[in-house]
C-alpha cells in the first residue's frame, strides 16, 4: 500500500506574501496581521499589498482603484462564452471556463504582469453576477463606477444599493480569503504558471483545485449541516451519530492550524457585529462548541478546531448571498493571493517537476 503524504511538512516555495503559522494562530500578509487589515483596510488596498508588496500611498490607491473599476465592464467575446454554456454547469466550472477563456481575448502570454492581476480580480465578480441573474431570466446589472470592490459587487448581484453593513463585512470576509500560504489551489496555481503557461490559464488550474469540498467546497456544506441539525437539542446526536460513522465535520480541522484559524476567529466577530448575536449565530456557536467537544472524543489528540468555513457561511448567511455563491466568493477574493504567488514565480521561475517513488512490481530480470 503506497504511503499517502499529501506532501505534509514538505516546502515547496520561498514567499514573501504570506506566513501561516499553525500552532500560534497567525496570518501575515507582507508583515501585517490579516485581521487588522480586515478591518481597517479596504479590499483594493490589500490587493495593492499582495500585489506590490507595499500598501499604497493616496496617489496610487486612487490609481488602482481607476484601474478595477475600468475593468468591472464584461467584453462581449466573454459574455458569449457565458451565454453559451449549460445551465447545469456549476459556478465553478463557469469561472474556469470564463478564466481559460481569457488567456484567448485578453493580452496573456509570458510574463505574466501585475495588469493581468488587476483586470481579472475586478472582473470575476461580474462574470459571478452576470451568470447568476442571466439563469434566473434577470437582466445583468452593469458595474456601479461609485460603489468599491464588495458594494459593487452586491449590488450587481441584487440591482440594488446595498446596505453598507453588508458591504463592509463582505469586503472584511474578502481580505481574510486573499491569500493563504502555499495551500492547494494557491500550488496548483504555481505548478501550472511555472511551466511558462499565461496567469489566465494558471487561474483556471488554481480554481479547479479550489473547488473541492476539503479545499474550497466546504461553506455551503456547512450550512447544509446546520440546516440539518435544525435545533440545539439536535446539535450532539447529529454530530454523535455523523462521527460514528466516519463522517467529516464541515467547517472543522485544517492541515496548518492546530490551534484556532485567526479567520474564524476575525469573522466570529464581524458576524457577532453584523447580526447582534442573533438566533442563528447563537446556534452555530452551540454546534461549534459542541462539536469541538465531540471531535476531541472521537479524534483525541488531532487538534481540530473551527476553520475559516465556518464563520464564512455564517457572515454570507448573513448578507444574504446564496448557498451557491459561497464558494465563488472565495475563489474571487483567492484570485488576489493566487495572483501574487504567479507574479512572485515567474520574478524566479523554475518548473516544478517533484518525484515518486515507484512501488509496483518490476519486471523479471532477464539471466
Ligand atoms: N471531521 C472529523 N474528523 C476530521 C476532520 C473533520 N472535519 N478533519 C480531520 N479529521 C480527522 C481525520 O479523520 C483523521 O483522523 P484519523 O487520524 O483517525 O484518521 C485526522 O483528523 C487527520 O485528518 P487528515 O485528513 O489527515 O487531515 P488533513 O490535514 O489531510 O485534512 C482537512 C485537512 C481540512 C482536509 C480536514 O480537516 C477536513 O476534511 N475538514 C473538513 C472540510 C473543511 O472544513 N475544509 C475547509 C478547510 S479550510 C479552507 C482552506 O484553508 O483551504
Amino acid at each position: 500500500m503506497p504511503k499517502v503524504t499529501g506532501l505534509e511538512g514538505v516546502v515547496a516555495a520561498e514567499t514573501e506574501i504570506g506566513h501561516v503559522d499553525g500552532e500560534r494562530g497567525h496570518l501575515i500578509y507582507r508583515g501585517y496581521w490579516a485581521k487588522d487589515l480586515a478591518v481597517n483596510h479596504s479590499f483594493e488596498e490589500t490587493a495593492y499589498l499582495l500585489w506590490y508588496g507595499a500598501l499604497p500611498d493616496a496617489r496610487q490607491l486612487a490609481a488602482l482603484e481607476e484601474r478595477m473599476r475600468a475593468a468591472r465592464a464584461l467584453p462581449e467575446a466573454l459574455r458569449r462564452v457565458l451565454d453559451a454554456l449549460p445551465a447545469e454547469l456549476p459556478m465553478m466550472g463557469v469561472l474556469q471556463a470564463s478564466v481559460a477563456t481569457l488567456s484567448g481575448i485578453a493580452s496573456a502570454g509570458w510574463p505574466p504582469s501585475a495588469a493581468q492581476a488587476e483586470f481579472l480580480t475586478a472582473l470575476l465578480p461580474t462574470v459571478i453576477a452576470y451568470r447568476y441573474r442571466r439563469l434566473r431570466g434577470l437582466p445583468p446589472v452593469e458595474p456601479d463606477p461609485s460603489l468599491d470592490h464588495a458594494a459593487n459587487y452586491l449590488y450587481m448581484l441584487t440591482g440594488e444599493m446595498p446596505n453598507s453593513d453588508h458591504a463592509k463585512a463582505l469586503t472584511a470576509y474578502l481580505i481574510l480569503g486573499m491569500e493563504h500560504g502555499m495551500n492547494a489551489s494557491t500550488f496548483a496555481g504555481r505548478v501550472t504558471l511555472s511551466t511558462q503557461s499565461d496567469l489566465f490559464t494558471a487561474v483556471s488550474a488554481a480554481i479547479g483545485t479550489m473547488s473541492g469540498p476539503l479545499h474550497g467546497g466546504a461553506p455551503s456544506e456547512v450550512i447544509a449541516m446546520l440546516e440539518e441539525i435544525g435545533t440545539e437539542e439536535n446539535a450532539e446526536p447529529w454530530l454523535r451519530c455523523k462521527l460514528e460513522n466516519g463522517g467529516r465535520l464541515m467547517g472543522f480541522g485544517h492541515r496548518i492550524y492546530k490551534t484556532k484559524d485567526p479567520r474564524a476567529e476575525a469573522l466570529r466577530i464581524v458576524t457577532e457585529r453584523l447580526t447582534g448575536r442573533d438566533h442563528a449565530f447563537e446556534f452555530a456557536l452551540h454546534v461549534e462548541k459542541t462539536a469541538i467537544r465531540l471531535l476531541e472524543e472521537y479524534k483525541p489528540g488531532r487538534r481540530l478546531y473551527t476553520n475559516v468555513e465556518f464563520f464564512a457561511a455564517a457572515i454570507m448567511t448573513a448578507i444574504e448571498l446564496p448557498a451557491e455563491l459561497f464558494t465563488p466568493t472565495f475563489t474571487a477574493a483567492r484570485t488576489v493571493g493566487w495572483t501574487a504567488h504567479m507574479l512572485e514565480q515567474s520574478a524566479h521561475n523554475r518548473i516544478f517537476r517533484p518525484l515518486s517513488v515507484y512501488t509496483g512490481p518490476m519486471p523479471a530480470i532477464g539471466d
